[in-house]
């Protein structure tokens, strides 16, 4: 047996100085143990206050099992203590026990369900000009397609979903994917003479990607976000959970979640006032997984700063935020625009494949690259702006049951 062996946090400062640091100050909540010495206790937002961080986005990058999930349950539960608020998309339904504690039931949708999430929800009155939210709700619907098409639309595609939605919003003050499909399927002269065109020509134009998000409502995928957002849908609580677990294994899952993240933006701009929120999207690597809606998941990132969201993606693998088969120049400015935006990198043990990609983006230092591939269960390396941590989650007995999802496999 080897004895153990001891020295002092100065000495292992010494020995990896990545890792010697002071600490981030006391205000906020506990993490866990800073495995070199002393508490480790984080808050965005009180950082950003500080301009310690330019940004309160949170990336969690971890192997499957690393406690990635454990972590941002229990940072959730202890955020609402600070009467912070948490909107969580939950693709695999475990976010149940913290929804209950908190004293809510999750959101749950199903195709063919009878709850509905309509992502094309305006973010409220005056808070908006009609063109921007407009322009919002055409980006929305061209990532979408894009995404279920696996290629960028053309200008005429674009133009066509723009014309679609304008029509679409001075009809309606609830626009919902069925009328923009229908008026996709079916301009209107005055749409179409905005760009001298006949009605047939338009048509033609927005047929594909009219086809692509008639998927959403009348096909697999129907009944989840084609319509006006269901009334009995409460979004008083202090834990708003979403839980798409009837599709996580659908191949457009990105697609759901994108839908999904888009209504919790805009109802979160509805409550603005209500002080900070967390917004989470769990497994995350399913919406960068498409080029398309993982470039509107990065714009949204950027405007939430405004509106004081912080978000959390949670991610396998640090090539992840690369998202597949596109040119590698749109790959690069994709990641690093993410991760910009993101000053908290939170990284769980990363598989040998992984390690020097996750240096190259990440910038970790020559002993942190040796130090992310053998981390085990709870414990992490925190980047945090410039600064460095080896953090050791902690969980009390009461959050045990509430992030436990061992006991759900071995149950299944
Ligand atoms: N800090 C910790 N201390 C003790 N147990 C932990 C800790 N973190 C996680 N666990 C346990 O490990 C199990 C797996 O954790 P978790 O679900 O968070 O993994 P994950 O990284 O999110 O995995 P996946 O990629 O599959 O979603 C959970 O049952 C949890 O109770
Ligand atoms: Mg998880």
């Amino acid at each position: 047996m080897v004895a153990a062996h001891q020295a002092t946090t100065r000495h292992l400062g010494a020995a990896y100085p990545f890792a010697a640091e002071p600490g981030l100050g006391g205000e906020g909540v506990l993490v866990g143990r800073d495995l070199f010495g002393g508490v480790f206790v984080y808050d965005p937002f009180v950082l950003y206050r500080r301009g310690v961080l330019s940004n309160p986005n949170m990336v969690v990058f971890g192997q499957i099992g690393r406690g990635k999930s454990a972590f941002v349950k229990s940072y959730l539960w202890r955020q609402s203590v600070f009467g912070r608020r948490a909107w969580v998309v939950d693709p695999k339904g475990e976010y149940g026990p913290l929804a209950r504690a908190w004293g809510t039931e999750p959101i749950a949708l199903h195709p063919g369900g009878r709850l509905r999430l309509n992502p094309l929800d305006a973010p409220g009155q005056g808070e908006e000009s009609a063109e921007e939210v407009a322009r919002r709700r055409g980006e929305l619907l061209c990532s979408l397609a894009g995404a279920g098409l696996a290629r960028p639309l053309t200008p005429a595609e674009r133009t066509a979903v723009e014309l679609a939605v304008t029509e679409v919003s001075k009809r309606s003050d609830e626009p919902t994917l069925p009328l923009v499909v229908d008026a996709l399927l079916a301009p209107t002269p005055e749409a179409a003479a905005t760009v001298h065109i006949d009605r047939a020509g338009l048509a033609a134009d927005g047929r594909s990607v009219a086809l692509e998000l008639r998927r959403l409502v009348a096909g697999d995928l129907r009944g989840m976000f084609d319509g006006a957002t269901s009334p009995s849908v409460s979004l008083g609580g202090p834990v708003v959970v979403l839980d798409l677990s009837a599709v996580y294994h659908s191949a457009a899952l990105g697609i759901l979640m994108t839908c999904a993240a888009a209504w919790l933006q805009s109802s979160m701009r509805r409550g603005r006032n209500s002080g900070p929120v967390l917004l989470v999207v769990d497994e995350a690597w399913a919406i960068l997984a498409n080029l398309g809606v993982a470039r509107w998941l990065q714009s949204s990132w950027k405007l939430s700063r405004a509106w004081g969201v912080a978000n959390v993606a949670v991610l396998h693998r640090v090539s992840d935020l690369s998202a597949a088969g596109v040119a590698g120049s749109e790959q690069v400015s994709l990641s690093q625009g993410l991760l910009a935006d993101s000053e908290t990198r939170v990284v769980y043990a990363q598989p040998p494949s992984e390690r020097a990609g996750a240096t190259a983006l990440l910038g970790l230092s020559e002993t942190e690259e040796e130090l992310v591939g053998r981390l085990g269960r709870g414990v992490a390396l925190w980047k945090v702006g410039g600064r460095a941590f080896l953090v050791q989650h902690r969980l009390s007995v009461h959050e045990r049951p509430l992030v436990d999802t061992d006991a759900r496999m071995a149950a299944g």
